[in-house]
């Protein structure tokens, strides 16, 4: 495995992790199967791409914050923080969506992104966050766990979980 010299941080997106951004992502979307073909814009024009993210923005209908998951060069995953929620996202989605690119995981960065991530939640004020994944996602089941979620209920597909 890489060493990281340096723990990972959240950071808003930036230019300075493109190569591993790109290359990363590729990864993980050929392994999931997977549209692919947003990453031909991203990698034409980078700094465009990060323009339209780095910053706060209505997406799902509410505000939200896009976070990348970064150690020096190397990118390992992206957390988004919603503001508030709205009925369809109280079901599914919740107040925080995160992925580790397939290069990373089972390392333990999920669990760490989304203990780093929930204080960013907190800035945003949301002091008590719901997250949602389906009952055969098991790692991020233990993700959520491994961070204080409590079982609510489910609702259609979803396992919805409290933090705070
Ligand atoms: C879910 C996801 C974020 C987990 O990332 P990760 O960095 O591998 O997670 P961690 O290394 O912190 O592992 C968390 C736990 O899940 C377990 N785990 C991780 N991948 C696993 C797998 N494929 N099978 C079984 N257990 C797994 C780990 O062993 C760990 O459990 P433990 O602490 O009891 O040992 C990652 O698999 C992912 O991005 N998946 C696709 C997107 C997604 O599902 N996002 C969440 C939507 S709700």
């Amino acid at each position: 495995m890489i060493t990281l010299s340096e723990p990972p941080r959240l950071v808003r997106p930036t230019t300075a992790v493109r190569t591993s951004y790109l290359t990363g992502e590729q990864a993980d979307c050929l392994l999931r199967g997977t549209d692919t073909d947003w990453l031909g814009p991203a990698s034409e024009d980078f700094d465009a791409f990060v323009a339209a993210r780095d910053h706060d923005k209505e997406r799902w209908d509410v505000m939200s914050t896009v976070y990348w998951y970064v150690s020096e060069e190397h990118y390992l995953g992206t957390l988004v923080v919603r503001h508030t929620l709205t009925p369809e996202l109280a079901v599914d989605g919740g107040h925080i969506g995160y992925h580790v690119v397939a290069p990373w995981r089972r390392q333990g960065h999920a669990t760490r992104m989304l203990e780093l991530g929930l204080e960013r939640a907190r800035e945003h004020g949301v002091s008590r966050a719901l997250l949602t994944c389906v009952p055969s996602n098991e790692p991020s089941r233990r993700v959520i766990e491994k961070n204080g979620g409590a079982l609510d209920e489910q609702l259609g597909n979803e396992l919805r979980f409290w933090i705070g």
